[in-house]
């Protein structure tokens, strides 16, 4: 960003002349303070876009001053160094909204890679919370319902930032909508007309998932019968949906690190490189920035895949939106069952919009799905609710539950009761497993994979492959 405004907080004037000399030859206007407390009062007077801290300063050190820099301007991307931070550290910056985090001593370089990153992130942001609103492409966002303050900006963002070729990174709690999200930001995309390949990165087994993302070489591996080219290039010049990204093993994180980084991916089993242009959408329901801090996700992928984050609200945070939702299911359940609803009571309208949605909106269409199935006709009430809406206690063990003296095996116990309700899930619903899933509040997928790992059959046949 051209006539970018950056300040320099070090108490170190060694280390803030070198940085600032620098980055004033790349062309930024820079501005220095002594501490936290001065760098806050420069804020205040001067127009600045992106602040570079140490963390170990006097007076208000650089922890505190990023937290009360974002409660004043939140915009401000801040990029933070120290030679003494450990992980714990880490995490709270990034908690305190910290952009980027450099271990002392760095690369001058590296650090204005960060610096451009970070101004371009600011960009998009302020491109989609300053701008009036203007939906022009609402059509292409219809299918993601809500009309609340927080839909409405984030269409207004996604809208914003679909065209650009950012990597985007999806946080929200399962059943919230982003697979959804990610398929609207590729079809308002210039990449629109190449594939969208979403790939679960949860429910490929680790050791083939990297063929499935680089593809692999005829005879590479035991199975490896032909060659076959992988999701990358499935996706090429289109865009690649990596979901549940946060149960990726780390030595694949290093592979896909690469190909991020040099656009370029060797097959399984290949020595020859293949060029691909493929936007990456990323998904997770996990907490990733607790991954990074525990080594389980690298740092570096992170901040890689996250130049676009979006959080999408879990339901009970929109709970305005629900009538609308209910209204949208049962117009498209009638439809696809050839059934007539009419709607709900009042009271059993009033028991949904008061409820928590824990599984999201997944929750309330596979309610809605189900009441338009079982009732058929006329207007759902009360007693049509399923009880545990109805907030009728229903305990599944009929015996109060009581810890032998010499104790058991809680994981066993666990296993058995989880086992026992898919098999009743199941045998209610004659075996069809969409149908149980429902019951169950799962994802189809998610009961087959269960089935798959706990090995169990039904009715004489093995469930995970019916
Ligand atoms: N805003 C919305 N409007 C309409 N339908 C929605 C909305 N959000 C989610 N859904 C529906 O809810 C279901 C779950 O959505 P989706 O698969 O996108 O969730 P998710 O966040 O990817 O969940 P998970 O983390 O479990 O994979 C889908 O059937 C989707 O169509
Ligand atoms: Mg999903």
């Amino acid at each position: 960003m051209e006539n970018a405004r950056i300040l320099i907080a070090d108490d170190d004037k060694k280390t803030r002349d070198f940085v600032a000399a620098f980055l004033s030859y790349k062309g930024y206007h820079v501005f220095q303070a002594s501490d936290g407390q001065d760098a806050l009062e420069k804020i205040e007077l001067n127009d600045v876009h992106l602040v570079i801290t140490d963390l170990m300063m006097p007076r208000i050190n650089g922890l505190e001053f990023i937290k009360k820099l974002k409660a004043m301007r939140p915009e401000i991307v801040t990029i933070a160094y120290s030679a003494f931070a450990n992980s714990e550290m880490t995490a709270n910056l990034l908690k305190a909204g910290a952009f980027f985090y450099l271990e002392k001593p760095f690369n001058l370089e590296e650090l204005e890679t960060h610096v451009k990153r970070g101004l371009e992130h600011q960009a998009l942001q302020n491109q989609s919370f300053r701008t009036k609103p203007c939906i022009k492409n609402r059509s292409l966002l219809n299918n993601i319902i809500g009309e609340s303050e927080k839909m409405l900006s984030l269409f207004e963002f996604i809208e914003k930032v679909a065209d650009s070729d950012s990597t985007v990174l999806l946080q929200g709690e399962s059943g919230t909508g982003k697979e959804l999200v990610a398929r609207a930001i590729h079809d308002l995309s210039n990449r629109r007309t190449k594939n969208f390949v979403p790939v679960n990165c949860a429910a490929i087994p680790d050791d083939l998932l990297e063929s499935e993302l680089f593809g692999h070489v005829k005879g590479s591996f035991t199975g490896a019968i032909a060659t076959r080219i992988g999701r990358f290039e499935l996706a090429d010049k289109g865009t690649l949906f990596l979901d549940e990204i946060g149960d990726m093993k780390p030595s694949l994180q290093v592979k896909l690190l690469r190909v991020l980084q040099n656009k370029e991916l060797e097959p399984v089993g290949s020595t020859h490189t293949k060029k691909v242009d493929v936007r990456i959408i990323t998904a997770t329901n996990q907490n990733l920035e607790k991954l990074v801090v525990t080594k389980e996700f690298r740092e570096d992928l992170y901040y890689r895949i996250s130049v676009i984050p979006i959080v999408l609200p879990p339901l009970k945070d929109r709970k305005g939106d629900i009538p609308l939702l209910i209204n949208s299911f049962l117009e498209k359940f009638n439809k696809d069952k050839q059934h007539k609803v009419k709607g709900l009571d009042k009271s059993s309208l009033e028991i949904l919009c008061t409820y928590e949605w824990p599984g999201n909106v997944r929750e309330l269409e596979n309610l809605i799905e189900r009441l338009v199935i079982l009732k058929g006709s006329g207007i759902i009430t009360v007693s049509d609710l399923p009880e545990k809406y109805r907030g009728i206690k229903t305990s599944m063990v009929q015996e109060p539950l009581s810890l032998p003296d010499n104790g058991f095996c809680l994981n066993s116990a666990v296993e058995e009761f989880e086992n026992q309700l898919i098999l009743q899930a199941l045998h209610k619903t004659g075996g069809n497993k969409k149908e149980a899933a429902m019951l169950l509040n799962l994802k189809r997928t998610t009961l087959i994979e269960k089935l798959k790992k706990k090995k169990l059959f039904f009715a004489g046949s093995p469930l995970a492959n019916s």
